[in-house]
Order: C-alpha cells, then structure tokens, then sequence
C-alpha cells in the first residue's frame, strides 16, 4: 500500500488512556453523553445477535476508520473479530471525500506535449517556459531589484498554458492520493489537453486537434475503472479556454477541437480556466499568476505590503498583444485613453517592455495604481484579471459576463471587489472611465482592496511543500470542490442502488 494513503495511528496505550480522558471529561460535563453511549452498545448488541449488518449501512461506514483500527477492546471477544479484516475507511478526517488515484498515462498523453527546449518564457512562442520547475517556470530574480526583503522569492516567470502541469504535479504529491485503485473514490487524468490541442489550433488539419483527444478517450474507456461510472468520477484539468475545445458548438464549426463535444467527456469534470456556463462539467479556476509563496508567512508578508504600497497612479492598463487587435477593440480604445490621460493612468507596452523577461514592467504599474482596466479580449476572463488583483489593485470590467465564471473563488458580492463599467456607454461617450472612478471615496476604494488582499489566497497556487498551511489555495479549494461532488454523486448511486 501507499506509505501516504496509511493514516497515522496512535500507539494503542495512549489512544486508549486519551479515550478514557475524553470519556471522563465528557462525563462530567455532558450526562447525555452517557445515554448516547448507552444507545449504541444496545445497537451493538443488536447487531452481533444478528449477526448481520442492518440494512440502511452503507457498508464503508460500518467499517472502522484505519485510526481505529487498533483499540484492543473488541478484539478477540466479539463474534466480529472471526471475519476478515474490512477494507480501510475511504472518508477519513485528512481526506473527508475520499482518496484519488492518477492514472499511470503512456506520457505521450502529458510529458512529450511539453517543449523541452526552451526553458524561459518567449513573447513570440507560447509552449516556451512550461517545462522549467513542474510548470512553476524559473525564478523571477530581476525582482530583487524592485522589491524589498526577500518578497521576489515568491516570484516566478510562469506560463500561463502551464496549469495542466501544476496540478498534475499537486495531485501527485496529495497526501489523499492512493496508489491503489480500488480505494479511490476519484480518477484524475494527467493528459495535457490545452498542450495536445493548442500545438494544431491555427492549422488547418481537424483531425490532428483531434488526435490525441480521441487516443487519450480509447485507453482511458478501456481501464476497468472507468467502466464502473462511465467517466463520472473522473476529472482532469485543460489549461486553456473551453472554447478551445468546442468545435461543434462553433457557429462556423471550424475553431478548436472537439474534445468536450465528445460522448465520452460528457460527465469528465475539468478544471478549466475559462468555462461554457451552459455546461456543469467545466469548473473554472484561476489562471497561474507568476506569485508562487512557499509558506503562510510569505503570503501575510505579500499582503502587507500591497496593502501599504503608496499608490500614485489611478489607474492602470497593460497592453500585451496590441497587433492583433481589431481597431474598434474596447482594448484599443482604452490603451489609447489610458495614454492620452497619462496623469491618471499608467500605461504599459509589452510590445516595447519586455513583460515576459521583466516581471517589475507589469508588477510595478499595477502595485502603484488604485484600478486595473480590464476589458474584454477575446475571451471573457484573463490571466491579466489575477495579475491585477495579486498586486492590491481593483479590477473595472466592462462586461457582466467577467463575473460568471471563478464563483469558488472571487467573492460572490462584484460590487465588494471591483468595479463594473457598461462598455456601451464607455463606446458612445457617455461615461468617462476616470470620472467613473474619481468618484469612489478613498475608504470605498480602501474597502475593495481589503476584499480583493482578502481574496488573494484563493486565487494563487502555492509551491508545493510549502511548509505548513493555515490556508486552502486555488488548487485546494478546486480538488477539495470536486471530490466533494463526485463522493456525494456516488452515495447518491449507492442510494439507488
Ligand atoms: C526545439 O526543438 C525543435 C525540434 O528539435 C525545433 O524545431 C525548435 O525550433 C526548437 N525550439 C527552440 C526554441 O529551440
Ligand atoms: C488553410 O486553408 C486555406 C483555404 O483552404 C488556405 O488558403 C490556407 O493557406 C491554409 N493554411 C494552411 C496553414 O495550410
Ligand atoms: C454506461 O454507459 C452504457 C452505454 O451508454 C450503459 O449501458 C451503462 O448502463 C452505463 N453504466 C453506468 C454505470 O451508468
Ligand atoms: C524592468 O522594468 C522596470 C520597470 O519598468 C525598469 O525600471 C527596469 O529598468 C527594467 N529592467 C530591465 C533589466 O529592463
Ligand atoms: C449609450 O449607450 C447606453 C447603453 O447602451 C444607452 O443607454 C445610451 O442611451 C447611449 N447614449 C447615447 C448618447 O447614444
């Protein structure tokens, strides 16, 4: 078995002295306790005259925890002492939902989609920069220079594609992982599908965004494990939008693959960093920022001091691909808008700083700005949105849609945390963005940051072996989400059943 799946027991003596401390105390303080106690070992009797477990028990809770496994008193008196040894418990306090197996994929399904050959983070080639430190990317050192004490440690230059990587490698490491099937109540699928697919998305060929897909799909439907639910308590997680994986649903029918039309996805749950609101199974989750920290106190640390950071600037807007951009781009309009208000905003070209090799020309303009512009690109959501609120700043989105996505993680209040702008009435003058923000009091403005700083936890990943936590991050509170549900879709089977 597992060395991690093997819950610590404690030594027999001293759990039973601790036990019978419990009891006394419990004792004196609750008489009803005695009767409760009473209760059971009626039941307990029951149950052993009968020799037969009652009905209405689902049988993994009548069995034992592992921790208590050990407790001597029953053993060798009672009759249920001559069956076999149950199977461990699969819900125990550390893993409440369960334990998840990650299936041993041939790696051309996950390691061979990732580019060796470039380990840092190019502005012109996407898959560049994924391969360094399990998809955290190297360290941003240049941020020693910007930032004060040791806060550049949590700093790296991570890509944006590189989440399939990040929680591959976090659930490897999960302390609710198990390497033995049968003990699982979920299946992770380490396939890289934003890194299969994204490799083919401008070509012409359909079959090969396809491919892989449909490969990952027969070896996955042909493991005995997927056969029990057809899928339904397997995830897996796409680091790229989920339009990218919809041709079907395209008007055109052109763009992107067909991965999540495909039958058998149709009850795979992923993580996903931008979902279809129309479909249950995509659970949107926070885009990788380049904020990474090792430890509780490195966070506080970071907190404080976006918190304190002397903000000179109103506003903000970082433009990073202004060449494909349309020229009637709300983008456009407010990098041009931005510049011509200069007293305002602080405007930034990643077409002439280099943003992707100096991580201070986008980190530095957004700690000094109160607000961050974030219109919509070709997607509803973007990584910029993070980045934003990483460094204290206040989000202004222009499209209602911003909000529908990421509800595990942003507050649920939008007013509470950022700053909604019709863009229609940006479009036809009749709004001015920076009169818009003008009028917000500094203590209104202090209330969103304090919400947004609250908010920064749930929306970074940690590095892992980080020391101990007193915080669940992004990747936590999104496993914890989805082995919650598929352990009540599986009691609800058994129900049924
Ligand atoms: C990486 O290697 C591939 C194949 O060997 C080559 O085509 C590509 O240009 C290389 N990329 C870089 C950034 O060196
Ligand atoms: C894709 O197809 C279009 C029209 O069929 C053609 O003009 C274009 O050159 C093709 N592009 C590639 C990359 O093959
Ligand atoms: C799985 O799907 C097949 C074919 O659609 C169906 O016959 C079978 O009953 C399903 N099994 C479960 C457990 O839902
Ligand atoms: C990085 O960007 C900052 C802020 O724009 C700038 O002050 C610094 O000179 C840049 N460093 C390098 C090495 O280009
Ligand atoms: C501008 O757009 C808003 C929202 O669509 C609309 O209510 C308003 O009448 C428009 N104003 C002008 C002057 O067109």
């Amino acid at each position: 078995m597992d060395s991690q799946t093997v819950k610590k027991t404690p030594k027999p003596s001293n759990f039973v002295k601790s036990t019978l401390h419990s009891i006394k105390i419990h004792f004196s303080s609750h008489p009803r306790f005695w009767l409760f106690i009473a209760f059971l070992w009626a039941q307990a009797l029951i149950i052993s005259i009968a020799r037969t477990p009652p009905l209405c028990f689902p049988d993994r809770s009548s069995s034992p925890s592992p921790s208590l496994r050990y407790v001597p008193i029953h053993s060798n008196t009672t009759p249920a002492a001559a069956l076999p040894e149950p199977p461990p418990a699969l819900y125990t306090d550390d893993c409440p939902s369960g334990r998840v197996f990650s299936y041993d994929l041939p790696p051309s399904f996950h390691r061979d989609l990732v580019v060796p050959n470039c380990t840092d983070l190019d502005f012109w080639n996407w898959e560049c920069g994924i391969i360094s430190n399990h998809g955290y990317g190297r360290a941003a050192s240049e941020l020693r220079r910007t930032l004060p004490a040791d806060l550049h440690k949590s700093w790296y230059h991570t890509n944006q594609f590189s989440l399939e990587l990040l929680f591959h490698h976090r659930i490897l490491k999960h302390n609710c992982r198990t390497l033995d099937p049968d003990l699982a109540t979920a299946f992770y699928i380490p396939f890289y599908a934003g890194l299969a697919v994204g490799k083919h998305l401008w070509d012409n060929d359909t079959s090969a965004k396809d491919r892989h897909c449909k490969m990952m799909l027969t070896w996955v439907k042909s493991q005995p494990y997927w056969k029990k639910m057809n899928g339904s308590d397997h995830f897996m997680t796409i680091s790229r939008i989920t339009w990218d994986f919809r041709r079907l649903t395209d008007p055109g029918k052109s763009w992107g693959s067909s991965f999540l039309n495909m039958p058998s996805m149709q009850k795979v749950i992923r993580f996903i960093v931008e979902k279809y609101p129309g479909d249950d199974m995509d659970l949107s989750v926070p885009y990788p920022t380049g904020f990474h920290p090792k430890t509780t106190e490195s966070l506080i640390q970071w907190q404080g001091f976006v918190r304190d950071y002397n903000r000179k600037k109103l506003f903000s807007f970082i433009a990073t691909d202004d060449k494909n951009w349309g020229k009637n781009d709300l983008r456009r309009l407010m990098s041009d808008y931005c510049r011509r208000e200069s007293s305002s905003c602080v405007a930034v070209d990643c077409g002439v700083s280099d943003c992707t090799k100096n991580s201070s020309a986008t980190l530095i303009p957004l700690l000094e700005s109160e607000f961050c512009l974030q219109p919509k690109g070709e997607s509803y959501t973007s990584k910029a949105v993070f980045e934003c609120m990483v460094a204290g700043s206040v989000p202004v989105f222009f499209v209602k849609t911003s909000y529908e996505q990421y509800e595990w993680f942003l507050p649920g209040e939008p007013d509470s945390y950022s700053v909604f702008i019709e863009e229609e009435e940006v479009r036809n003058g009749t709004v001015a963005v920076k009169e818009v923000l003008q009028r917000f009091s500094k203590e209104e403005i202090q209330r969103k940051r304090e919400r947004v700083i609250e908010t920064i936890p749930r929306i970074i990943y940690l590095k892992p072996n980080a020391g101990i936590k007193s915080f669940k991050d992004a990747f936590d509170i999104a496993f914890d989400g989805a082995m919650e549900r598929i352990k009540e879709e599986k009691e609800w089977a058994d129900f049924l059943r």
